[in-house]
């Protein structure tokens, strides 16, 4: 399921990365040196990693099944893993690497402009201060331009299942390092991320305003197949005034939701093979075709392509030309799409709509 090749066509696009978490980018070799620089170990539950051999064997597990759904119990979840990777994040130089690392994988697959996701509490609530983290992501948005040609601006996000006035506090704390009124300029929008399980947009939704009436650009997740997920994306969309969804790929089973995202101009971050984990291949590729068909704007993207088998944006986008069945003039347009979505600086997008026209694709 996961092994297609990348081919030479995927390989050689640009492009815009809109849906990943810089969390979920921490790869094991990091992972294990980090563990190895702040004298921490590296557990699972009861089980400890002892050696790199065993934590790299622990990466094979697919995290896909959701508990709280009818599924397994007695293995780690998704999240699980993922908010046990952040245990060896500490300093603001781990920080700062785990995002320079990302950046130089970036620079292989010719991404050239990111909005990573950051979760300020799953570290602020490890007692990790958020000047450290926030300070080293500054460092890499800086350094990561500047060395490997990736531009970034940032996504904070809620953890939507923590109590929402934790979350209103950690958006105070983090506010001096957004983009405007004079801030350090890292992020520039805020989301919803974690599980999403009765835990809908709009509790969020006065701190949604707030971000709004800050200067700052608003996206939830609306994970596909979640329990009340219709509910979810009709909020998001009518109650909330979202400018994006990420995930959302359930509003092809209602009408008026669609009718919504087209007359708002309302775009998802798709990423298939986040979805792909548990749904079957002719139930959910058809679905891009449906949503092109259907005038719904939506571009490739990864989400947490550590814990997904590593399977990055490039993998992604292989994946929707493979099983989508979608032309090159398809795949181009979705990277325009991706262009056309994000909150770049206008010199940033011309710079890259300027690289996809100068393709030489047959
Ligand atoms: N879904 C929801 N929340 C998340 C994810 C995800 O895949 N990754 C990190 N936070
Ligand atoms: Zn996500």
């Amino acid at each position: 399921m996961n092994g297609l090749p990348i081919s030479p066509f995927i390989a050689s696009l640009p492009k815009v990365e809109l849906h990943i978490h810089i969390e979920g980018t921490l790869r094991p070799a990091l992972r294990w040196k980090l563990a190895q620089r702040n004298n921490i170990p590296i557990r699972f539950r009861d089980t400890e990693y002892k050696t790199y051999e065993e934590l790299l064997a622990s990466y094979s597990v697919i995290y896909n099944h959701r508990p709280e759904l009818g599924g397994r119990k007695d293995v780690p979840t998704f999240l699980e893993a993922y908010f046990a990777g952040c245990e060896v994040l500490v300093t603001e130089d781990d920080f700062y690497d785990l995002a320079m690392d990302y950046f130089a994988r970036c620079q292989e697959m010719r991404v050239r402009y990111v909005e990573p996701f950051f979760d300020i509490q799953a570290h602020t609530r490890r007692g990790i201060p958020a000047e450290a983290v926030l300070n080293g992501y500054l460092r890499a948005q800086h350094d990561g331009a500047a060395k490997y040609g990736v531009r970034s601006s940032w996504i904070f996000c809620f953890l939507r299942d923590e109590p929402v006035e934790d979350g209103e506090a950690a958006y105070k704390a983090v506010l001096p390092w957004a983009k405007g009124n004079g801030g350090h300029g890292l992020f520039h929008a805020v989301g919803l991320a974690s599980n999403a399980y009765e835990r809908p947009p709009s509790l969020f939704k006065a701190a949604f305003m707030r971000a709004k009436a800050d200067g700052l650009h608003i996206t939830t997740h609306c994970d596909f197949g979640q329990k009340d997920t219709h509910e979810h994306i009709r909020q998001a969309i009518f109650d909330i005034g979202i400018e994006r969804i990420d995930h959302g790929l359930d509003v092809l089973d209602r009408d008026e939701l669609v009718a919504g995202l087209v007359e708002k101009s309302i775009g998802l971050t798709l990423c298939p093979h986040a979805y792909h984990r548990r749904t079957a291949t002719d139930v959910l590729f058809p679905k891009l075709r449906q949503l092109l068909d259907r005038g719904v704007q939506f571009c490739i993207n990864s989400d947490d392509p550590v814990y997904m088998s590593d399977v990055w944006i490039d993998g992604n986008m292989e994946k929707a030309y493979h099983y989508g069945n979608l032309s090159k003039t398809e795949m181009i347009q979705l990277v325009r799409n991706a262009i056309d979505m994000c909150w770049a600086d206008a010199d940033i997008k011309t710079s890259i709509y300027v690289e996809l026209d100068a393709l030489d694709v047959e």
